[in-house]
């Protein structure tokens, strides 16, 4: 195993899931039967303590742990670890009675009521003092506990809160990024617009809902903020932490591409990033293959948050849960590929929520390994049970990492600013949709691409994608010069560098900051189509073909940058729309139109090319990712289809059957085939 390794302890992956025997403690039977059910799904690991406050602590400074040691202590003695999570992620009733300023505020500006979770103030320091007192108890009675793998703060942080208190960091935040300056702040936020102006930050509120909500600077700074103050939440139940076990790596459960909070600024403050990944399997929308292909962006966003280290699938459902629009149980065979899809992205665990389904209240029908039938032989279990014996074979390959060479540009910022902007139209503005529609076509190509954020370190990467980049950072587009200066190959799209950090549009042309010069273009007019207008991009270069146009079209005025296509129709037809400049050792392309990424895939390839990738080819529906390791590469081919597929070029040992590969193999359908390249000595 390479040195990497989440938790050597386990000698390979982590399997398991959310454990709450606390809801259990009147059946010493189950809870005996747990752990002979967890042995025989191949279970080592279980997160302890989500959501146990009121077990804990039923009455303030009334601490009852001697449940917590006595399954901590009997998991272990069986070989199953401890993931113990702080119970911040929701109340007891004792508190909120006593201190009810720790209950959130909404975005009306209401003090909420005691009940449900996510769902206290951020800073609160009444709350702060009692998650203090509690996760310390944890900490020193719990964190040297051999059984211990890490700690697990709160749970899916989410949210704000707007009470007077929020509102009052929120104004020293401002404080701090405007220098003090009130009149910055009022340039960067246009405020002499519809009489806006500020005189002092003592007049700054949080855009309420039934407030200000039309100033696109406080709407974003107030995103940023939030994030501020839920990292700072986070960070201080860490220092909590740290403070007595400095040594146990800690983690917290983000939520697939939460809207709420920038991710990328939290994750530094975690050991190790993990995630929570529910899709909608085998709906009635889109074959399995692009469900299962969409999750893998969402795990590639998890993964290139900390490159140098594997990330974890915090929770799953094992085979339904209670809460999409259509609760539909996942068909045999997906949950392999679901756990085994984690384990290819460069995952080290496959944990699920839950481990058994409780009788009552809010999940009682979510799914969990185990059923209220309590069975070990339900289909479920089975299927969980295959899962930890692959995990078993697969071991190797935990600690191994998966190396991009190509990147996708994905920015919270963007996005946010694209959400607020009062422009195009809303119903098509899709920037997720437009960035995880092109992340898909370099999968479906065989190419491993990160996603990463517009100020990130783009040196280890050949070739970028950046699509909508509406929103600079102050060091994106220095960012963006040096990467193709170095012999980058770069794709821009349409609504490109309209605004700087504060959404204030640039003056002199768009892609602003020294991005026209670039990419040697300056966008004139972006139009908007409606849903059944169509324009097309004629390609010059021979092969190319013609690509459908829908949604938006910007016409460009071309300084010195080559075309590659141009319009076809409408009142700018046979203007540019596809433009490639040679800047540096690189080439800078601005794509004017939306196109699909399929017809653009001519496009993706020469710029592979270019940048020495080597594409992958796969049949229909196949998935495939490569980890590295010291010793050798894991070659995950992942066939999401209903039929076999046949596959060729491969020369090593398939794990899951121990059988030897010699150039063409067979993955069955809906299965998995992972080949290990030995590293040959030189
Ligand atoms: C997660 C949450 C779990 C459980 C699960 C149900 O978002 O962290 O506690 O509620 O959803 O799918």
């Amino acid at each position: 195993m390479e040195n990497t390794a989440l938790f050597p302890a386990l000698g390979g992956f982590a399997h398991g899931g959310d454990y709450n025997p606390e809801q259990w403690l009147d059946r010493p039977d189950i809870l005996r039967e747990d752990i002979r059910m967890m042995k025989l799904a191949g279970v080592n690991c279980v997160t302890l303590g989500v959501f146990s406050w009121s077990v804990c602590e039923p009455r303030e400074g009334e601490f009852h742990f001697d449940w917590l040691r006595e399954v901590m202590d009997s998991l272990f003695e069986n070989g199953i670890y401890t993931i113990l999570a702080t119970p911040s992620g929701a109340r007891p009733a004792w508190l909120d009675r006593q201190y009810p300023e720790a209950m959130r505020v909404s975005a009306q500006g209401v003090r909420n009521r005691h009940g449900v979770r996510h769902n206290h103030c951020m800073t609160s320091p009444k709350y702060r003092e009692k998650v203090r007192i509690i996760d310390r108890e944890l900490a020193r009675r719990f964190g040297r506990h051999p059984g211990l793998l890490m700690f697990h703060v709160s749970n899916e942080l989410g949210g704000a809160c707007w009470c007077d208190l929020c509102a009052e960091k929120f104004r020293d935040y401002l404080r701090d990024v405007f220098h003090d300056d009130i009149e910055a702040l009022n340039r960067a936020w246009w405020t002499t617009f519809w009489s806006h102006r500020y005189a002092s930050f003592d007049e700054v509120e949080p855009p309420y809902a039934n407030g200000e909500g039309s100033v696109m600077g406080l709407n974003l700074e107030w995103k940023r903020f939030t994030t501020h103050s839920m990292n700072d939440f986070l960070r201080f139940e860490i220092g909590v932490l740290r403070a007595e076990c400095p040594d146990v790596p800690v983690t917290t459960n983000f939520m697939t591409l939460y809207n709420g909070l920038d991710y990328r600024r939290m994750a530094p403050s975690v050991d190790v990033v993990s995630w929570d990944s529910y899709p909608r399997y085998e709906n009635d929308y889109e074959s399995l293959y692009e469900t299962m292909a969409e999750n893998a962006f969402h795990h590639t966003v998890m993964r290139s948050m900390k490159r140098d280290k594997p990330f974890m699938l915090m929770e799953s459902a094992p085979g339904l849960v209670n809460w999409h629009e259509f609760n539909k149980v996942k068909r045999p065979g997906t949950h392999f590929l679901a756990c085994l899809q984690a384990i290819a992205c460069g995952s080290d665990t496959a944990q699920y929520f839950q481990w058994r389904k409780g009788r009552g209240s809010f999940e009682q029908y979510h799914g969990a390994v185990v059923d209220h039938l309590g069975a070990d032989d339900t289909r479920i279990f089975r299927e969980t049970a295959e899962v930890g014996a692959a995990l078993k074979r697969l071991a190797p390959a935990a600690g191994t990492l998966v190396k991009a060479k190509a990147a996708l540009i994905f920015d919270w910022d963007a996005r946010w600013a694209i959400q607020d902007a009062k422009a195009l139209a809303e119903s098509t503005k899709r920037y997720e949709e437009t960035c995880i529609g092109i992340w898909k076509e370099f999968l479906r190509m065989g190419v491993e691409m990160d996603v990463v954020a517009s100020d990130a370190d783009l040196t280890p990467y050949r070739l970028a994608v950046a699509p909508m980049l509406y929103l600079l950072q102050p060091r994106t587009a220095a960012n963006l010069r040096r990467f193709v200066e170095n012999g980058g190959q770069l794709l821009a799209t349409y609504f490109t560098g309209c605004v700087d950090k504060d959404a204030l549009c640039y003056l002199g042309g768009f892609p602003g900051d020294g991005l026209a010069e670039l990419f040697g273009v300056v966008s004139e007019e972006i139009d908007t189509l409606y849903p059944a207008d169509r324009n097309a991009v004629r390609c010059t270069e021979p092969g190319w073909g013609e690509w459908e146009v829908r949604d938006y079209a910007e016409t460009l005025r071309v300084a010195d940058a080559e075309v590659l296509g141009s319009y076809a129709s409408d009142f700018y037809a046979g203007t540019p729309a596809l433009t490639r400049k040679a800047f540096g050792a690189g080439h800078a392309y601005y794509m004017a139109a939306r196109c699909t990424p399929a017809a653009m895939r001519p496009l993706f390839a020469h710029m592979l090319a270019d940048a020495g990738i080597l594409p992958r080819p796969l049949p229909e529906g196949v998935e495939f990712h490569l980890r590295e390791g010291a010793s050798g590469a894991y070659a995950f081919y992942l066939n999401h289809g209903a039929e076999p597929a046949s596959l060729s070029g491969e020369t090593g040992v398939e794990l899951l059957t121990g059988l030897p590969v010699s150039g063409s193999f067979t993955i069955p359908p809906k299965h998995a085939v992972v080949i290990f390249r030995h590293k040959t000595k030189r």
